[in-house]
């Protein structure tokens, strides 16, 4: 089984097919444990309440699909390590239908992920309807062409999601134990919303949705009142659609050059006593965050956003690169939290020759990096697809599977997490779950490729990338 439970004890016996299941609340569980007990008579499954029952179903699901008809008698308790284990999908660079997410979704909830992190708005698109700012998706969510990696067209592309598509989504990972958490990124990766309202970035001047990957300068502008009305605006018009405890407001690759040449921003640093544009975001991430703790959200952040050292305790920090001047420990020791998400092990955007199954499998909350509370800093892990060069649903299926699967097990386990080579052995007797669920996963050849292979595949993957594209990057990432 994937996430392996983590008490498993066989006892005498067999249960037939036509055996009852009978489901009993049991209030001393927590929210979502879970026991089952199959005897020849009787299979028995205990939870607190949905999602306790419901993880109880989908084990049971699994001993189906690997033992058939006759179950063999036995004990499970189980309970995750980890409360947050998520999955991330990129909709911005690429727009994927709602029969697909969901698709993606019912895939997740087979192995007990239970956030859905959905990337709704990047420099090249907008994605959701928007009552309050309609430009958004009228404008921002279209480009003039698809010039990511090698790709050369001119032709329109976009899309978005509807409100009652949005609606139906989000009861959709309900149904399954996820909560969705809508991420809007921000001070940077905000090209398509400012192609919508330019007067909300430093320089005021028109802009368009980006067609490129990569890292832009053009920021929403902290010196402006207005970009803040603007964005409690937009959260107030979201958080009507997202009812979760979550909500990612980005932080991340904001180079800081515009602001560092803004009079309305130099202004605000000086007025608010800062030190420099790091602190500028460290700012800007407090006030936005703080609306949100106002309407009993929790904000999360990319790691870059605390490198000014003041952002608050409360917001959690995704943790995707290394830590700059220490600063990731400095805001766990204040008594923040962290969900791990290292890019070289938890982004399934690369190909398995360069982030292995095995390496999705291999994340670890590093004790060195987690400062003095250690492992409490963490509330969880998550695996990621950007979509920059994922056109196409059969390859965004084979990118993200089973690697996902390697997460949910890592999220559920923890620090119990079996050794590789018994996760590889149950994701061969499972492998049958995604041909069920009608998900192109890529076989298990394809899993730990080869030195030569993964070689091959790390050469075609740099393709994407001109040496311009790289050398543009290297400058860039100085100034974030
Ligand atoms: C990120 O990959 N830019 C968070
Ligand atoms: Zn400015």
């Amino acid at each position: 089984m994937i996430p392996r439970p983590r008490k498993m004890r066989f006892t005498e016996g067999t249960a037939a097919k036509d055996v009852p299941v009978k489901e009993e609340i049991c209030a001393g569980l927590g929210t979502e444990e879970y026991r089952i007990s199959i005897t020849p008579g009787l299979i028995q499954l205990e939870g607190s309440g949905d999602a306790g029952l419901f993880y109880a179903r989908t084990t049971l699901e699994q001993l189906r699909m690997i033992h058939g008809e006759e179950l063999p008698c036995m004990e499970i308790e189980d309970r995750p390590a980890y409360a947050y284990r998520s999955f991330q999908i990129d909709c911005a660079r690429h727009y994927f239908s709602v029969e697909e997410l969901k698709k993606m979704i019912r895939m997740s909830a087979e192995f007990k992920l239970n956030h859905f992190h959905w990337h709704i708005s990047d420099d090249q698109g907008w994605r959701i309807e928007c009552k309050r700012y309609p430009k958004l998706h009228e404008i921002g969510s279209v480009r003039a062409g698809d010039h990511f990696g090698g790709c050369c067209s001119d032709e329109r592309s976009g899309g978005y999601y509807s409100r009652d598509e949005v609606r139906d989504i989000v009861d959709y990972c309900g149904k399954l134990g996820i909560e969705v958490v809508p991420e809007v990124d921000m001070p940077g990766h905000v090209l398509a919303i400012l192609a919508a309202y330019p007067e909300l970035s430093c320089l005021g001047e028109p802009v368009e949705v980006g067609m490129k990957a990569g890292i832009f300068k053009e920021l929403f502008c902290a010196g402006r009142e207005e970009t803040f009305v603007f964005v409690e605006n937009l959260l107030d018009d979201l958080l009507e659609l997202f009812p979760g405890k979550y909500f990612h407001i980005g932080g991340d690759e904001a180079p800081k050059e515009r602001w560092n040449h803004c009079p309305r921003c130099q202004k605000r640093i000086e007025e608010e006593g800062l030190k420099n544009g790091q602190e500028l975001q460290g700012y800007f991430c407090n006030r936005i965050s703080s609306y949100l703790l106002s309407k009993g959200r929790i904000p999360i952040v990319w790691n870059e956003a605390v490198y000014g050292g003041n952002l608050d305790k409360e917001v959690v920090v995704q943790l995707w690169t290394e830590d700059k001047d220490n600063q990731i420990q400095a805001h766990l020791n204040k008594g923040g939290t962290a969900i791990l998400a290292m890019v070289e092990n938890c982004y399934c955007d690369y190909p398995y020759g360069m982030h292995s199954l095995k390496d999705m499998y291999s994340l670890k909350a590093d004790p060195a990096k987690l400062g003095e509370c250690g492992e409490d800093s963490v509330l969880g892990a998550e695996c990621l697809v950007w979509t920059e060069f994922i056109r196409e649903n059969e390859r965004l299926e084979e990118l993200c599977w089973p690697r996902f699967a390697a997460l949910a097990e890592v999220g559920w386990c923890g620090a119990d997490c079996p050794a590789y080579e018994d996760f590889r052995g149950r994701l061969e007797a499972l492998f049958g779950l995604f041909e069920k669920n009608g998900i192109h996963a890529t076989e298990i050849e394809g899993w730990d490729p080869d030195e030569e292979t993964a070689a091959r595949q790390a050469e075609q993957f740099r393709m994407n990338f001109s040496e311009e594209d790289r050398e543009e990057s290297m400058k860039v990432q100085a100034d974030i």
